[in-house]
């Protein structure tokens, strides 16, 4: 038997709904993260991933079912208030300010953090900090260079890389990542994930992340839940996972197709 202790829950769901028509994208979910660790969610398009998450940072409301984030029922908050919990999420398609510039972006996100909303338009000396802090955000997302370019005008994978770096930069406890290597070539996925990995665990950010590249899964993740159909099929450690009979023919596909 292993004498390791398990980590404190962070976040819980329990019996989590969410029905558009007759349909349940999530069907009565019981998920978990713990303290500290990374997490994959993986599972075929339309199994319940974004719209799990949409529940929990409060994008959605939930039909049924509880989250409870660090002992706390959460699930009438609104957005802002399980941002100042401690919740945040990067988006499947980005959510920037094309026109503003990556500095002023990640800025934005620090304004409403402290409350301060449309401060962009109305600066004073006061807030240097604000940018201090920004740039050493983009710092640490290794975007320091880019720091003065449009949001519009980067590159697909330095948008997807900003895009964590303003959930971020809202100072969560708990980070939810919407497939930061989607539409990014198979070179560019490496240097994305290194970042965040490097990031998150550096800062001690527990971190949900959706990804479809099993590749990246199975170097990243300290577990994996597998989602299917609005429910969990599975939920392991990666060797665990990989040798998922379920998982296998379900997400990963039978023998004969996995080619
Ligand atoms: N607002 C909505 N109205 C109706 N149906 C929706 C809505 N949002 C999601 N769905 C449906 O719910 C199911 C789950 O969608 P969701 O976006 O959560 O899947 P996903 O696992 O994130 O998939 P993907 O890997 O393609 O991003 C899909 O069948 C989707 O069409
Ligand atoms: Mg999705």
């Amino acid at each position: 038997m292993s004498a390791s202790v398990p980590s404190p829950v962070l976040l819980e769901t329990r019996k989590l709904l969410k029905q558009f028509g007759e349909f349940r994208a999530v069907d009565h979910v019981d998920f978990r993260v713990q303290e500290g660790e990374v997490l994959a969610l993986i599972g075929s398009n339309g199994a319940g991933k974004t719209t799990l998450v949409n529940l929990i940072s409060g994008l959605l409301r939930a039909d049924a079912g509880q989250i409870i984030f660090r002992g706390a029922d959460v699930t009438a908050q609104t957005v802002h208030q399980r941002i100042a919990a401690g919740i945040a999420r990067s988006f499947q398609l980005v959510n920037l300010f094309d026109q503003l510039s990556a500095l002023d972006n990640v800025a934005l996100a620090i304004f409403s953090r402290q409350g301060k909303t449309r401060k962009l338009f109305s600066l004073a000396d006061a807030d240097r900090p604000v940018w201090d802090e920004a740039m050493a955000v983009l710092h640490l997302f290794r975007m320091e260079s880019k720091a003065r370019l449009s949001a519009g005008g980067l590159a697909q994978g330095e948008r997807k890389l900003l895009d964590v770096a303003i959930a971020y930069a809202l100072k969560p406890r708990l980070l939810f990542l919407d497939e930061p290597t989607s539409g990014v070539s198979t070179r560019e996925k490496a240097p994305i994930m290194d970042t965040i990995s490097s990031v998150v665990r550096s800062e001690r950010i527990s971190a949900a992340i959706i990804e479809h590249d099993m590749d990246v899964v199975f170097s990243y993740a300290d577990r994996i839940v597998a989602m299917h159909q609005g429910t969990i099929l599975a939920d392991g450690t990666p060797d665990e996972i990989r040798r998922n009979e379920r998982v296998l023919t379900t997400l990963i596909g039978t023998p004969e197709t996995r080619g």
